[in-house]
């Protein structure tokens, strides 16, 4: 007797484990041994606003997020990599109610300075130094731009002005705006006086890039009197630059949207929307798109002026 209950109990476990096994089975096949945890790898969802990657960063990895000390910020001789964790903002000298982040600046190396600056209610920019040029685009809110002949312009995402140096002008914000901002001295040359631009990004024809597969617009005219471009590149998912270049120029660049690999000297960086890079002169770089959602770059670069 003993034996069969002993029996009918090892029939009842393994009916039981039975039930475990394909319960088991079911959870393997929906999710799959290899599939990571869904937060890890979430796509970017396409009913955010453009660009709300920069004001609305991923910090570091879940999974990385409290560990103490952790940055993917690197800053090196010839490139410096500033991620959003490492953005410090205080009030902007002059501005009112405006936080700004100085992400690049003579300090290391460049000869303008990149920042990002907040823009609260009733917030108003000043002028910057004299023979200063300044370039600003926006990124969050709108702003309402103003200059010395008391004309403005209504400045939403995705729109920029390049205000020339000692252009008397003011850069107001009732609500909240963000915005990414361009200065340098204008290097003059004789009889080529720069003008006023306001525009916006999707104004702008794509320009031909013999050789390259990414789309490439300037946000300003490629004329003489203008002694820097800006350039929105955009790269598909899976597409990456070609040329592996080694150049004279310097770069700020401010990741819009999209992630990838950036190449910076012997370095390779996993980069996505919110990050900033500085890049010196003849640092070798190289940029491969990834994931499932276009890569977009805005990209400061000096021009038209002989290097000597
Ligand atoms: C002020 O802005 C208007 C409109 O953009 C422009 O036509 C004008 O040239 C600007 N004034 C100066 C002094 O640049």
């Amino acid at each position: 007797m003993q034996g069969s209950s002993a029996s009918s109990l090892s029939a009842q476990q393994l009916f039981l484990l039975s039930i475990i096994l394909s319960l088991l089975k079911f959870g393997f096949t929906q999710d799959g041994f290899c599939s990571a945890p869904s937060s890890i790898i979430k796509p970017e969802s396409n009913s955010q606003p453009l660009y709300w990657k920069v004001t609305n960063p991923t910090l570091s990895p879940s999974h990385l997020q409290d560990l103490p000390g952790f940055t993917r910020s690197v800053y090196k001789r010839d490139h410096a990599l500033i991620t959003p964790e490492s953005h410090v903002f205080s009030p902007l000298p002059d501005w009112t109610n405006t936080l700004g982040a100085y992400l690049i600046s003579p300090a290391a190396g460049a000869h303008f300075v990149m920042y990002l600056a907040k823009m609260q209610e009733n917030s108003r920019s000043r002028l910057p130094p004299r023979d200063v040029e300044r370039f600003i685009f926006v990124v969050q809110g709108t702003v309402t731009l103003t200059n010395v002949s008391g004309v403005s312009h209504k400045l939403i995402v995705d729109s920029y002005a390049y205000l020339p140096s000692n252009l008397e002008h003011s850069v107001k914000c009732d609500a909240s705006a963000t915005l990414v901002v361009f200065e340098r001295r204008h290097a003059y040359l004789e009889n080529y006086i720069p003008d006023q631009i306001v525009s916006s990004t999707d104004k702008q024809p794509v320009l031909e890039t013999p050789g390259e597969v990414f789309e490439l617009r300037k946000l300003l005219p490629a004329s003489m009197p203008f002694d820097f471009n800006i350039h929105i590149m955009d790269f598909q998912p899976g597409e990456f630059l070609n040329v592996k270049e080694v150049h004279y120029n310097q770069h700020g660049l401010l990741l819009l949207e999209g992630q990838g690999i950036y190449r910076l000297g012997d370095s390779w960086y996993p980069v996505q929307g919110g990050d900033a890079i500085w890049m010196a002169p003849f640092v070798p770089q190289w940029y491969g798109a990834l994931g499932k959602t276009r890569t977009r770059y805005l990209l400061y670069k000096d021009v038209n002026r002989n290097p000597l």
